[in-house]
C-alpha cells in the first residue's frame, strides 16, 4: 500500500473487521502502527483476522459477537476498551448481510435479517459505542453502499437498510459534534473479491460488466477503501464530518445507472437456470 499515515499510540475498533473490504482497513491501520481490535459473529474467523494483524507487527485482539445483539455489543465494546487500556480513538462499523432477492421472494425475516444486521446493528453498535469514543478526537466510520442513494433491483433490503445508515451517520454528526466526535459514511464501490462482489455479481459476465461500467476503468481493490478510512481518521481530514463519501472511481456518478439494468437482466437469466 503506497499510502502512508502515523496512526501509532492509536486505538481502533473494526466491527465486521474479519474479512473482506472491514479486514482490509483494520489491516491498514496495523501497517501504520495502530492497536487494532476486530469483531464478528464466528470466533474461527476473528482469531485468523487477529493472527493476520500480528503478522502485520500489530498489537491486535478480537471478540466475537452478533451485531443483532444489543447486550453482546455492549458487552464486546468493554472487551475492546479493556484490551485498548483507554477509549476508542476509530471505530470502523461495517457489519453488513447481503443476498440477491426480489422483494415478492423474501420472507419477512429474510428482509428482517438484512435490516437487523445493517440498520439496527448500526445503531446497537453506536449506543455502545459512545461512551467509550475518545472525547474530543474519535473519528466513526460507517461503512455504507451504493444501494443507500441508488435503487437496484434485487437489493430493495440492502438499499433501504443502508440509507437508514447514512441518515444514522449525518444525525450522529450533529448529535456528537459537540463532543469532538467526526462520524462519516465510506461507500465503497465495486471491490474486488469480496464477499459483497461475488454474491452481486456472481458470474464473470456481471463481473465483466460491472468493471467495465467503472470510470476509472477497474474494480477497486480492499486497500482503497483502507486509505480513504485514513484520510478521514488522520488530521487530514479533521473538518470533514456528516459526509457520505462514495470510494468508487466514479462509479455511483455514471458507471452504476448505465450497468444496473444489465445486471437486472442478467441476474433474471441466471435465477431463472
Ligand atoms: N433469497 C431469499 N431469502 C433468503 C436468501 C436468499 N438468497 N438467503 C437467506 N434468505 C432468508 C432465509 O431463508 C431466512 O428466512 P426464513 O427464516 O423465512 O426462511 C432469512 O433470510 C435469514 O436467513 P438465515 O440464513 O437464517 O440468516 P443468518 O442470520 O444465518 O444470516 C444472512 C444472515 C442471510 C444475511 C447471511 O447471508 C449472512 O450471514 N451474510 C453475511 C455475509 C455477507 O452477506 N457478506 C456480504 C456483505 S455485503
Ligand atoms: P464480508 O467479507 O462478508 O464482510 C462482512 C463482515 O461482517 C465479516 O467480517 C462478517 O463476519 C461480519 N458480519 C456479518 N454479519 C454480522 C453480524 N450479524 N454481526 C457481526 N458481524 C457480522 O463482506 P464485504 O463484501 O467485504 O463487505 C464489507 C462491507 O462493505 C459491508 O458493510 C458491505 O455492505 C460494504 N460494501 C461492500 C461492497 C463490495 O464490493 N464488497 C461494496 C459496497 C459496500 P462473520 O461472518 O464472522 O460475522
Amino acid at each position: 500500500m503506497s499510502a502512508t499515515f502515523d496512526f501509532s499510540g492509536k486505538n481502533v475498533f473494526v466491527v465486521g473487521g474479519t474479512s473482506g473490504i472491514n479486514f482490509g482497513i483494520a489491516q491498514g491501520f496495523a501497517r501504520w502502527g495502530a492497536k487494532v481490535m476486530v469483531a464478528s459473529r464466528s470466533t474461527d474467523k476473528v482469531e485468523a483476522a487477529v493472527a493476520g494483524l500480528r503478522e502485520l507487527g500489530a498489537e491486535a485482539s478480537g471478540t466475537a459477537f452478533d451485531v443483532r445483539d444489543a447486550e453482546a455489543v455492549t458487552e464486546g465494546f468493554k472487551a475492546a476498551v479493556d484490551f485498548f487500556g483507554g477509549p476508542i480513538d476509530i471505530l470502523v462499523s461495517g457489519a453488513a448481510g447481503n443476498f440477491p432477492a426480489k422483494l415478492n421472494d423474501m420472507s419477512a425475516n429474510a428482509i428482517r435479517s438484512v435490516v437487523d444486521i445493517d440498520l439496527m446493528g448500526t445503531f446497537h453498535v453506536m449506543k455502545a459505542a459512545h461512551e467509550h469514543l475518545a472525547k474530543p478526537g474519535a473519528s466513526v466510520i460507517n461503512i455504507s453502499a451504493p444501494q443507500a442513494f441508488l435503487p437496484m433491483s434485487y437489493q430493495a433490503h440492502v438499499c433501504a437498510a443502508k440509507a437508514g445508515v447514512d441518515m444514522v451517520t449525518r444525525s450522529l454528526a450533529l448529535e456528537w459534534g459537540r463532543d469532538g466526535i467526526r462520524v462519516n459514511s465510506i461507500v465503497p464501490g465495486p471491490i474486488a473479491d469480496t464477499e459483497g462482489m461475488d454474491r452481486l455479481a456472481p458470474t464473470p459476465e456481471i463481473k465483466e460488466a460491472v468493471t467495465k461500467s467503472v470510470p476509472i476503468g477497474r474494480m477497486g481493490g480492499v486497500d482503497d477503501i483502507a486509505k480513504a478510512a485514513g484520510y478521514l481518521s488522520s488530521d487530514a481530514g479533521a473538518y470533514v464530518s456528516g459526509v457520505v463519501l462514495p470510494v468508487d472511481g466514479g462509479w455511483s456518478q455514471a458507471g452504476a445507472t448505465s450497468v444496473m439494468s444489465k445486471m437486472a437482466h442478467m441476474m433474471d437469466k441466471m435465477m431463472a437456470n
